[in-house]
């Protein structure tokens, strides 16, 4: 079928995409074709339109891999979705030439979950990527529980948003970091003790507040050396989560019983579904900073490229 996708042609800077008619395949077996109505955007997406070999990408690719939308046709051997059910998920990154900056998504069913109902899909599109960033961060790896305190490295962005509203769901105090512009974001978002980190250190600030004893987990989103320098801020038999590769010295992490966590997402139906349930209950709720036209994607890809930002940006694609 025919759809209206951003194509990249090269890899390079923010202007790199044209609007082209592209022919998606018709689903296979075990496959959808999808609607989009809202992809979400985030970060990865800039860096594989900046070179995206790494990932296994050729150009011409459409990036995107946030997904909320339609059934629009069932391939062979799939018996949980119809046409028509709204879902939402994250496409496949890994060699797949088809992103979700396109009218038309082709997808393996088994990645795919239904879209929580109390969201429109310009909300849902906020959170495949993002929030199973966070889940997989505070959920499952760090196994945030009641009474605990949690330090959130980039609390305003796209996963820290969501990673602040999940450990204080999980009933943690949570301590969180950003820049002057984000500090009311992070008051929204419930942040307990929300930290300008270009004014303060963020670790001695959460030394002081844990009387010297240092927090019970640590979920970095930012990277650089944060990891390295936040285990003094973190009590022994502690837990670190972080989502790019850790940087800083790591040598304490033997000496004082910590257990870092590595996390690369993998694509999952459970997450989205474990997700949706929080979501439909009111307990977390994505952050859109702003929704856009397909034709606008090279302004949300100047935002991605700054590297500071508020929640997320949403590109409005299909039509519902
Ligand atoms: N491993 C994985 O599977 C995985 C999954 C998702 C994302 N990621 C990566 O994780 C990173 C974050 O993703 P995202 O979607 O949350 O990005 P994002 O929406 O751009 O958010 C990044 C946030 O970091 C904050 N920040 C920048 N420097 C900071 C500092 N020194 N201290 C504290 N906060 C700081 C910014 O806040 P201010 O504007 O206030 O500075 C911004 O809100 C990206 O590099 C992304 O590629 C990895």
């Amino acid at each position: 079928m025919k759809a209206r996708a951003m194509v990249t042609h090269h890899f390079g800077g923010p202007n790199e995409f044209k609007l082209e008619e592209i022919d998606i395949p018709d689903p296979g077996p075990g496959q959808l074709l999808v609607r989009v109505v809202a992809s979400g955007t985030n970060p990865v997406d800039a860096k594989l339109r900046a070179d995206g070999t790494w990932a296994g990408l050729k150009p011409p690719v459409v990036l995107g891999y946030e997904v909320s939308g339609v059934v629009e046709r069932v391939g062979p051997c799939v018996t949980d979705f119809r046409t028509g059910d709204e879902v939402y998920y994250t496409p496949e990154i890994l060699g797949n030439p088809y992103g979700s900056y396109a009218e038309l998504n082709l997808v393996s069913a088994s990645i795919v979950a239904r879209k929580p109902k109390n969201l429109d899909h310009y909300a849902a599109a906020a959170v495949p990527l993002a929030g199973g960033t966070a889940w997989e961060g505070i959920m499952r790896r760090l196994q945030v529980r009641l009474g605990e305190t949690v330090l959130i490295h980039g609390g305003a962005g796209g996963v820290g948003s969501f990673a602040v509203q999940l450990a204080r769901t999980a009933g943690a105090r949570v301590i969180a970091s950003a820049s002057t512009a984000n500090q009311q974001t992070l008051k929204d978002l419930g942040v307990d003790n929300p930290i300008d980190y270009q004014k303060e250190d963020p670790m001695e600030i959460a030394l002081q507040l844990t009387d010297a004893r240092g927090v019970d987990a640590v979920f970095d989103t930012v990277g650089k050396d944060l990891v390295g320098r936040s285990l003094r801020a973190t009590r022994s038999f502690g837990r670190v989560a972080c989502i790019l590769p850790p940087g800083g010295d790591l040598t304490s992490l033997y000496g004082r019983n910590l257990t870092l966590h590595g996390i690369m997402l993998t694509r999952e139906c459970q997450r989205l579904e474990e997700l949706r349930a929080v979501i439909e209950l009111g307990k977390v709720r994505p952050l859109v900073d702003a929704v856009l036209p397909l034709e606008d994607v090279a302004k949300a890809h100047q935002r991605l490229d700054s590297g500071h930002g508020r929640g997320k940006i949403v590109l409005r694609i299909a039509k519902t």
